[in-house]
């Protein structure tokens, strides 16, 4: 889907590859330049994604399991250049912001329904999005203590989102309130 990503671990040059060969028999069986219908394919798949869910977390999320869940996520998340923000709250809800190609946003999203340790998946908001407000990949947790270092993340706790929020995302005042309120009972509480 996206030929102008070179990235050996995940095989997407052979992707690239196919694309472009693709691109090669549309362009002959219509006479045109084939280069044209291979910038054609970048621009049309450049456009970026973003999916706003929320969930249930199946068990209580500990001390071991939520770096677990973490370590797991961020590599992966680096890897295919899904960037967001996860927020768990004391109370075990998830809300996730994914922001990435559309094919990795869905991707990423597929394999977290499918996650027995979460359930109840809804998604609140979903589309074509023209700029990532996260450059990077974020965690809100009430007790930022639990990760571990060295993860290609970053943490804030409860109390930072707001801020962080208004910086990030000044143009999408829907997903800052969506975001906001989902950990609003816990911004109040002065233990979070
Ligand atoms: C609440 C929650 C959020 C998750 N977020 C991500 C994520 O952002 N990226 C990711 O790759 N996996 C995430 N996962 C883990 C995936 O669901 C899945 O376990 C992982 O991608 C490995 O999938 P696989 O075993 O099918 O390869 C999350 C899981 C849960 C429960």
């Amino acid at each position: 889907m996206y030929p102008f990503v070179y990235n050996p671990p995940t095989g997407r040059y052979a992707t690239c590859l196919r694309q472009v060969s693709n691109a090669q028999r549309f362009a002959s069986q219509y006479n045109i330049c084939s280069s044209c219908v291979v910038y054609l394919i970048f621009t049309s798949v450049m456009p970026l994604y973003h999916l706003l869910y929320q969930s249930y977390a199946s068990e209580e999320f500990t001390g071991r399991e939520l770096p677990t869940l973490l370590r797991q996520s961020s590599l992966v998340n680096q890897a295919v250049e899904v960037t967001g923000l996860l927020l768990y709250t004391p109370d075990g809800r998830f809300a996730q912001l994914l922001e990435g190609r559309k094919q990795h946003v869905l991707e990423v999203y597929e394999r977290i329904v499918r996650d027995s340790r979460n359930h109840t998946c809804e998604v609140l908001m979903e589309g074509p999005w023209s700029k990532r407000s996260f450059s990077y990949w974020c965690v809100g947790l009430s007790d930022c203590a639990v990760v571990p270092e060295g993860l290609p993340l970053t943490c804030v706790n409860f109390r930072q989102l707001p801020d962080l929020l208004t910086k990030v995302a000044p143009t999408r005042p829907m997903l800052v309130h969506r975001l906001l309120s989902f950990v609003e009972p816990f911004l109040t509480n002065p233990t979070y």
